[in-house]
């Protein structure tokens, strides 16, 4: 089989590195992908952007694709598997009217509303004045969020008052994420451990993939700005079997039915971005409509099964019938950035010790890297490299990862040397007390 597999970041090159090694795959085409990805035996590129749905399209009608795979949100939220499947092409994904749950938050706020699915109490505003009373009668800590894609940028946690009005004459009254800022959700600030919950969907039934979590903030000691995640790994101690019950139970099982009864059934990767609080219940923070990045990375390192085979239940609705296997490692990946990151990026810095970190048994996933005329790799992005190593335990993984990391180096890197601290506390925790 050939695939083709929209995106090109890190996540999609762990995706074709996955599926690249499935028994069924042949060849997986990456749009746009990046040129290091083609080190993968079976992994190509073809320049075509991920939001060009009609060239999309006729690649995979001319190529004969067996089936096309997407990693971003936005080619979904612009309706790319509406269109493939009114053309008779297999893909996976969620259709425009599903992906709705990450396109809009008021979406996804109503429709947990209408579920009783949990999560912090909102209110949705279309003009500043309005929602500036509404803040009034309800202060910091509170969240203030576009309501459209904004890029992961969208979201203003606000510590004092002052912030939470700012945020919300930027978004409403300046104009700060375009369209996608014209509305705005403001919700109740919610206290616990975040974790990502990630679930294959056929439309009826949800797959749970291993647990993960990834650090948002750019900073150790999860400090500085947000960014789209600095590092993740799998397993997720905070996920405990009684909380993984209470998520498929309260949030996982009556999203699947809600949007079935909707009528806008979801396929594809559902991302839960959860907040387990103190009595681990966990509260949805977001959904996303796709697997996470760096999440992913980890992932797709301790998958023992053959995605394919996954990914081909999904679209034949069998995933009841299904199962997924995982090692019993842990994995755990350190995003490499430009020190500009998150409010710039960096082009043309040579970046050197890859071929040392690969040595260590690691592995590199590019995300914004490019190949210069000298054929050095080169930085091109702001999240440019996810150094990923599995371990016996997140501690060993880390350790691993962390080292592979320090043999690579560009003039202006920044990455973090925490990544997974909250877990290590936990099973140090743990087995202090096993220990008496
Ligand atoms: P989102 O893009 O909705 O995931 O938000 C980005 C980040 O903002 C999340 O990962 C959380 O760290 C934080 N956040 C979002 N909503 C809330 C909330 N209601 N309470 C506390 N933190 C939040
Ligand atoms: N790592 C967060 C995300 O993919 O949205």
């Amino acid at each position: 089989m050939h695939i083709l597999l929209v995106g090109s970041g890190g996540r999609e090159h762990a995706i074709a590195w996955k599926l690249a090694q499935s028994a069924h795959v042949q060849q997986v085409t990456v749009a746009p992908g990046n040129p290091n990805m083609q080190n993968e035996a079976g992994v190509s590129t073809v320049d075509i952007a991920a939001t060009d749905l009609d060239a999309l399209q006729k690649f995979a009608e001319s190529e004969n694709v067996a089936m096309t795979v997407v990693g971003p949100e936005a080619p979904l939220v612009q309706g790319l598997v509406d269109q493939f499947l009114n053309a008779g092409l297999r893909v996976m994904g969620p259709t425009r009217a599903a992906a709705a749950l990450e396109g809009s938050k008021d979406f996804a706020k109503q429709f947990m509303s209408r579920h009783g699915i949990p999560t912090a109490q909102f209110e949705t505003f279309d003009n500043s004045a309005d929602a500036l009373t509404y803040l009034q009668s309800h202060s910091a800590p509170i969240v203030i969020k576009a309501d459209g894609l904004a890029a992961g940028k969208g979201v203003v946690v606000a510590m004092t008052d002052e912030q939470a009005a700012s945020a919300v004459r930027d978004m409403l009254d300046d104009g700060a994420h375009g369209a996608a800022g014209a509305r705005v959700v403001i919700e109740d600030f919610l206290v616990g451990e975040e974790a990502s919950f990630i679930c294959l969907v056929d439309g009826q039934t949800a797959l749970p993939f291993a647990t993960s979590q990834d650090h948002k903030a750019r900073d150790e000691g999860d400090a500085g700005p947000n960014t789209g995640g600095m590092g993740a790994y799998s397993p997720a101690p905070v996920v405990t079997k009684s909380v993984h019950e209470k998520v498929m139970q309260r949030i996982v099982n009556p999203t699947v039915q809600g949007m079935a009864a909707d009528g806008k059934p979801f396929t594809g990767f559902l991302y839960v971005g959860l907040m387990i609080d103190a009595n681990g219940d966990p509260y949805v923070i977001e959904y996303n409509v796709r697997l996470g990045d760096p999440e992913t990375q980890p992932l797709m390192m301790r998958l023992d099964s053959d995605l394919m085979e996954l990914f081909n239940a999904t679209v034949d609705g069998a995933l009841a019938d299904a199962s997924a296997d995982w090692s019993d490692d842990a994995a755990l990946g350190v995003v490499l950035a430009a020190g500009e990151y998150p409010a710039g990026s960096s082009r043309g810095e040579v970046i050197t010790g890859l071929a040392e970190a690969d040595a260590t048994g690691a592995k590199v996933f590019h995300a914004g890297t490019q190949l210069d005329d000298a054929g050095n790799t080169v930085t091109a992005g702001g999240r440019v490299l996810c150094v990923t190593a599995r371990g016996a335990t997140i501690v060993d993984a880390k350790s691993k990862a962390d080292a592979a990391a320090e043999l690579i180096h560009w003039p202006n890197v920044h990455w973090r040397r925490d990544i997974g601290y909250r877990a290590v506390a936990r099973l140090q925790s743990a087995s202090t007390s096993s220990n008496g």
